[in-house]
């Protein structure tokens, strides 16, 4: 099974910024985390990280008939990218939404994500773990359509 997970914006700074709010953990140390359970896991995993909108829809249209399931923390985008949620639609495999706050339990205007309806599901506040969460989700959407097709 093939994985990929997007970073989006901003998250290249983990470990740096807002650290009260997003930790001290760094992005290459939550990549070393996926890797060494999409190992165990038995995944293939790929990772990508990007500030710029265009180049996440770009990479979301690379991954079409290349992943089996897609792993995003489109970070702020979650919360106005119709770009990006309509490129993940356009993808027949599985999404699944991260994050590691909660975006339920911060300002309100967080608690909207534009991606949530076209993704199988969300993970939201548990820190670098959301993303291992997440990977272990994946193993069980592989060949569902994992999708409900809701907006
Ligand atoms: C985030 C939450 C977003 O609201 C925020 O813009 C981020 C990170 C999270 O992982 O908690 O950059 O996606």
């Amino acid at each position: 099974m093939r994985v990929l997970v997007i970073h989006g914006p901003n998250l290249n700074l983990l470990g740096e910024r807002e650290t009260d709010i997003y930790g001290r953990v760094t992005l290459s140390e939550i990549d070393e985390l996926l890797k060494a359970r999409a190992i165990t896991l038995g995944l293939e995993l790929e990772t990508f990280q990007s500030n710029h909108e265009g180049d996440i829809v770009e990479r979301i249209h690379a991954a079409r008939d290349s992943v089996d399931a897609l792993i995003i923390n489109p970070a702020a985008f979650t919360h106005y990218s119709i770009s990006i949620r309509d490129a993940l639609a356009a993808l027949d495999a599985p999404v699944i939404e991260v994050h590691l706050t909660n975006i339920h339990a911060r300002e309100a205007w967080r608690s909207h994500s534009v991606v949530a309806g076209i993704a199988a599901g969300q993970i939201s506040g548990f820190g670098p773990q959301s993303y291992v969460l997440a990977l272990e989700a994946a193993t069980g959407l592989d060949g569902a359509a994992g999708r409900s097709g809701g907006d």
